[in-house]
């Protein structure tokens, strides 16, 4: 894997999509800091240093965003956590969110971001944003995050859901484009099954608002 190391750019994912066209060799493009690290729908996400910022270029894939959060899960299991997936790709530990991923698609490259909050600053965010702890490096977490994207990018479909589906947060309540349900399961294509009053959703983009955590949060 090709990786480039930067100290601080304004995001991993638009320098990727600008300097690294796709080519046989998966590229990575990470950087210590960010100084307008994005988020999924325009909102910012927040990139001090001490937390991962990667943004891989690789083939279009349906299947990328799960195959990218189930990397993300992998990786921070090797460090002692317990996450959960948020549908599509929140990744949580005890309801907050400790990793984001933002998958941009030009033609047929796609630039997976990923930022993990590994020990940066979440201050401003405490009570929905979660870190892995002041004891994990960065680094060290980024090396783990490299090898695991590596295996799950060529990984079987079957085998991935249901990989994804053992960490999927089920059974709660959430909202969906003003619609609300139980999230049940999920399709073959990665979408969220959502029951409602009026029979099941496919909620096929997007994202949900999960209103029933045992806090009472919206993540
Ligand atoms: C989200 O949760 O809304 C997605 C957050 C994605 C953040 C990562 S950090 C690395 C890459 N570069 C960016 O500017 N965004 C992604």
């Amino acid at each position: 894997m090709k990786i480039i190391r930067l100290d601080e750019v304004n995001s991993t994912n638009d320098y990727a999509k600008k300097h690294c066209p796709e080519n046989d060799e998966l590229t990575v493009v990470t950087a210590k800091k960010q100084t307008h690290g994005k988020g999924r729908r325009g909102r910012a996400f927040l990139s001090g240093e001490g937390g991962v910022y990667a943004s891989f270029v690789c083939p279009a894939d349906k299947l990328l965003t799960l195959r990218a959060a189930v990397a993300v899960l992998e990786t921070l299991k090797r460090f002692g956590a317990a996450p959960l997936i948020k549908w599509p790709n929140d990744i949580l530990i005890n309801n907050k969110k400790i990793c984001g991923i933002l998958t941009e698609t030009v033609q047929n490259v796609s630039v997976v971001g990923i930022g993990i909050n590994v020990n940066n600053d979440i201050s401003a965010v405490n009570d929905i944003a979660a870190t892995l702890g002041s004891e994990n490096s960065p680094d060290a977490v980024f090396a783990e995050l490299c090898s695991a994207f590596e295996r799950y990018i060529g990984f079987p479909e079957r085998e991935l859901i249901d990989k994804y589906k053992k960490s999927l947060i089920l059974g709660k309540n959430a909202v969906w484009n003003g619609l609300s349900g139980t999230m049940e399961g999920i399709t073959d294509e990665g979408y969220l099954i959502l029951k409602t009053v009026g029979g099941d959703v496919v909620a096929a983009g997007g994202e949900v608002d999960v209103i029933s955590f045992d806090n009472h949060a919206r993540v």
